[in-house]
């Protein structure tokens, strides 16, 4: 299949599938244990039926919203996903760009390939920041101070992973820390020699963010072990307080599925929540994001932009999302699957697909802007 073909989110995926080397494309389609939660993401999303109106003007239909006081063109943005940048060379740099360009928000991975100032530098700013609160307190706050001098909007505290949730399909692809070179991976990498020249002409195949900021740390693999020790287990509320001090902008917690959790993340003075399992990489069992999505709204609505991720894979997806009450969602396999298959046009395709289909959902809902998607479009 070339770009030109691709009709729908689907279709990346099969691309990014054949361009990229399986433990990186694996890394990303996958999730935790039996990938029981992972499917539910989908499963829950795909089950709440859309009602069809008729007969409603909808000529003018206006996907513009407003996200932590600034106004994109779409509701749902860029999700910050670790190691884009084994995706596509320099690949959180061509995501930033494609984001830009459509007038949607990226977030940057503390995980990334391609550091803040890199991005800032060739793709623009501002972008939002996420942050793992490592054990590690003196990195922790140079990153804040890095993202406020790259004019990074705002900061996504990351709070579902005092320990990481086993991915099997990581484990058994060498995708560990330390990552395993095996003969399997190397013979899947050379079927991909578009992938590995890209990569070899790329400067940038490190953690950027870590890199020279980490004493004698100074490769993907020692800099991945050493962020696999910062984990801090013992994360608590009272880190929040600590980075609240330390950021002026807004600041977002990340991992939220239960009502008691979101409470506590508007008293530590957050102005948004996004309900996420991790995408299903976490705690396998939870329920869905969405099924967990209603009675958070209901708590912390009205204090904190409920924003939301798990699933969402079209238009249709994120008309579910905004119904339930959230006010935007985050993509992240769905762009992820653009940029192994294609780099920034790739992206660019696959915000393109879902907004094409946001457009065409609400007309046939009968709905016209953004404000109008309620409860009422869900049968
Ligand atoms: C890290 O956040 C991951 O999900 O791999």
């Amino acid at each position: 299949m070339a770009m030109n073909n691709v009709t729908c989110i689907e279709d990346l995926r099969i691309l990014h599938r054949k361009r990229v080397p399986r433990a990186f494309f694996e890394y990303v389609d996958g999730g935790a244990y039996s990938e029981a939660t992972l499917r539910a993401n989908r499963d829950d999303l795909e089950r709440l039926g859309l009602r069809q109106r008729v007969m409603v003007d909808v000529s003018g239909i206006d996907l513009r919203t407003t996200i932590l006081g600034t106004s994109f063109a779409l509701p749902f943005g860029l999700a910050p996903i670790g190691l884009a940048g084994l995706q596509y060379p320099d690949g959180e740099i061509h995501a930033c760009r494609a984001a830009i360009k459509a007038q949607i928000p990226f977030a940057l991975s503390t995980a990334s390939i391609c550091s803040i100032e890199d991005v800032a530098r060739e793709a623009g700013s501002p972008f939002w920041f996420q942050l793992y609160a490592y054990k590690d307190t003196g990195f922790v706050r140079a990153l804040i101070e890095r993202a406020a001098a790259a004019n990074c909007s705002a900061l996504i505290v990351t709070v579902d992973v005092p320990v990481f949730g086993q991915r099997h399909r990581d484990l058994k692809n060498g995708m560990s820390v330390p990552p395993r070179l095996t003969l399997r991976n190397a013979y899947d990498t050379l079927k991909r020699p578009g992938w590995l020249l890209g990569m070899m002409r790329t400067k940038r195949a490190n953690l950027g963010n870590l890199a020279g900021h980490v004493e004698g740390k100074d490769n993907l693999a020692s800099l991945g072990a050493w962020a696999a020790t910062q984990l801090n287990p013992s994360l608590s509320w009272k880190d929040v307080d600590w980075i609240r001090g330390l950021w002026k902008g807004p600041i977002v917690i990340k991992g939220i599925m239960a009502p008691a959790d979101a409470r506590e993340a508007v008293r530590s003075g957050a102005q948004g929540i996004v309900v996420s399992n991790h995408g299903g990489r976490q705690l396998d069992g939870a329920p869905s994001s969405i099924s967990a999505l209603p009675a958070i709204v209901q708590e912390a609505g009205s204090e904190a932009e409920i924003l939301f991720d798990g699933g969402v894979r079209s238009g249709q997806d994120v008309m579910r999302v905004l119904a339930l009450g959230a006010k935007g969602c985050l993509i992240g396999r769905a762009y992820i699957h653009g940029l192994g298959a294609g780099g920034e046009a790739g992206v660019a395709k696959a915000i393109d697909i879902i907004a094409r289909e946001l457009a065409t959902t609400m007309a046939l809902c009968g709905v016209r802007t953004i404000a109008e998607i309620g409860p009422q479009v869900i049968i």
